[in-house]
């Protein structure tokens, strides 16, 4: 088959042209990368993780009327997407200090919020995607005063499902970023949930033990980034069958 045409390529993910106007193809490679791609790696079987992960909760969020961009996953690393013009923002909700925030405010990690807070960074890797308050937004152009209304009360709503499906799991929800998408339908501009949720842009600690779960593994050399992905995917009953993740040599008697 020839291949498609490729749109873009980020640090975890590719998009190629979909074969009906307006749809795109996701593909989850398997690179990790952090603070700003200076540490880099390949971890086996994590793009197939995340897209099995990314489609859990794309598809959970549809069901309680977020809408999305995700249409339908075509294969182990694949999944049909609308097209949408990215917003430069990276949309981060916080219901525990932790990261960027406990190193601002020199919080401990694991401090309670007082509720959950919503904050934006400019998009931008060759600035190191810096926090901006909400006046840059409107005035640059980004977005406007309605949009970031209508963003911060749809990422609260993706907040509150998540923490709940985590919670049940035995999963604390501390932290996630998410990306909007606009779509214009007509003449009419729609927000969408866009680019990709999983362990990569959340954070995501067992309630228990406190064991880190998602991409601070890999950040902070904690162990087996795959094996915490796996974790997350056993619990929420998304396990793909045959992940290519290395199996562990088993001793035959
Ligand atoms: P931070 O505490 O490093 O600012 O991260 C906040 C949340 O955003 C955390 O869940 C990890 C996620 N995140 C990304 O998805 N991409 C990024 O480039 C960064 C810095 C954080
Ligand atoms: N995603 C960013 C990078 O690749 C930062 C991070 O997630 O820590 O460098």
């Amino acid at each position: 088959m020839a291949r498609r045409k490729k749109i873009y390529e980020g640090k975890a993910k590719v998009l190629y042209e979909g074969l009906e106007p307006g749809t795109l193809v996701q593909y989850f490679k398997d690179d990790a990368t952090a603070f700003n791609a200076e540490k880099k790696a390949v971890i086996d079987g994590k793009g197939v993780l995340n897209n099995r992960l990314s489609e859990f909760f794309m598809t959970g969020l549809a069901n309680i009327g977020i809408p999305t961009h995700f249409i339908k996953r075509l294969n182990m690393r694949e999944q049909l997407i609308r097209q949408v013009e990215i917003i430069p923002l990276e949309v981060i909700v916080r219901n525990v200090a932790a990261g960027s925030m406990a190193k601002r405010l020199g919080l401990e990690e694991g401090a309670p919020l007082p509720r959950p807070i919503v904050e934006f960074s400019y998009k931008d890797d060759s600035l190191g995607d810096p926090l901006v308050p909400e006046e840059y937004i409107i005035a640059f152009g980004w977005a406007s005063q309605q949009d970031l209304d209508d963003i911060i009360s749809l990422a609260l709503r993706v907040n509150d499902w998540m923490s709940g499906v985590m919670f049940g799991v035995g999963i604390k929800l501390v932290d996630f970023k998410i990306e909007i998408g606009r779509v214009w339908d007509n003449e009419f501009p729609r927000l969408l949930l866009a680019d990709e949720i999983s362990p990569d842009s959340c954070r995501l600690w067992d309630i228990e033990t406190g064991q880190k779960l998602d991409k601070d593994v890999f950040r902070q050399d904690l162990g087996d980034l795959a094996d915490a992905y796996t974790e997350v995917a056993k619990r929420l009953g998304v396990m793909p069958s045959n992940v290519t993740h290395a199996t562990k040599p088993t001793l035959i008697n």
